[in-house]
């Protein structure tokens, strides 16, 4: 008998509106269990908002989305956010230390102190992302790229099945990245699945092994193997490939040439 495989995500009918304007249209596709997914497509293809639409930040107009056949409400302990850094505005005075035992939150509730195996696993986090020697700082003290490996630790914290990080990679240098990917992976040897807001074409059949090519509609959704090739792309971007890589580099000489 064929096992079934137990679907991470699934999404029905989704239909998200932005004063009457339909930003995502009718999405229907489901997730396995145990994926590393790239969520790819143009600037204003609705990728920032699909994460929203899945953590009940954005209302949708129709349709539902479920995680492993329940709704966010009653999974939420397990799924961890790591959201797009320009949306964050982190004038808050907090250490970093702090923003990242918030992780721990969801489990403890607001009445709770953390214990001492909390800030432990606080601190074990910030390791992992290379920031211990920042614990103490406030968060607004720190470099874009260190704000985002801040969230990202605060996100392992909550010891999460599913973890939705949107654009992890902006603004981390090409160390960082490395090690940020691995760590990645690291958790989806765990068995966890895990959706990736990603811009980088030249990388996607590296980093991931699952796409989700939005552009307002789904474009494409499968395998890397079977669903990343150049119709796919040309059909999300308008452009090919090649043509995208090459104005990726140009890009990225320029900023390094800054
Ligand atoms: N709060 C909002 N009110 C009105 N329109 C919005 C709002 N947030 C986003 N939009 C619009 O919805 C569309 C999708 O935005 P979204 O942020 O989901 O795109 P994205 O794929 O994440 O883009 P990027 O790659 O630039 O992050 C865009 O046209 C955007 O201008
Ligand atoms: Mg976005």
């Amino acid at each position: 008998m064929k096992q079934k495989i137990e679907e991470a995500l699934h999404v029905e009918n989704l239909t998200v509106n932005y004063d009457k304007q339909a930003v995502l249209w009718d999405l229907n596709f489901s997730v396995p269990a145990g994926k590393l997914v790239g969520i790819l497509g143009p600037n204003g293809a609705g990728k920032s908002t699909f994460l929203k639409a899945c953590l009940g930040i954005v209302t949708p107009i129709t349709g539902k989305i479920t995680f492993f056949g329940k709704s966010y409400k009653t999974t939420k302990q397990k799924i961890a956010y790591v959201p797009q850094r320009s949306s964050v505005d982190w004038d808050f005075p907090i250490t970093v230390f702090d923003v990242v035992l918030m992780g721990r939150y969801n489990k403890l509730g607001f009445w709770k102190r953390p214990r001492l195996s909390d800030r432990e696993a606080a601190l074990e986090a910030l390791e992992l992302v290379g920031m211990t020697s920042f614990a103490d700082r406030q968060i607004s003290q720190l470099s874009g790229g260190q704000q985002q490996r801040v969230f990202i630790a605060r996100a392992l914290l909550q010891d999460a099945e599913i973890y939705l990080m949107d654009e992890p990679f902006a603004g981390v240098d090409v160390k960082t990245e490395k090690e940020l990917i691995l760590l990645f992976q690291g958790l989806q040897k765990k068995g966890k699945t895990l959706f990736i807001v990603h811009h980088n074409l030249a990388s996607v059949e590296t980093y991931f092994d699952w796409i989700i090519l939005l552009n307002t509609c789904l474009v494409a959704t499968g395998s890397v193997k079977e669903t990343f090739n150049e119709q796919n792309v040309m059909r999300g971007y308008g452009k090919s490939p090649v043509l995208l890589d090459e104005a990726a580099k140009i890009t990225q000489n320029t900023f390094q040439g800054m």
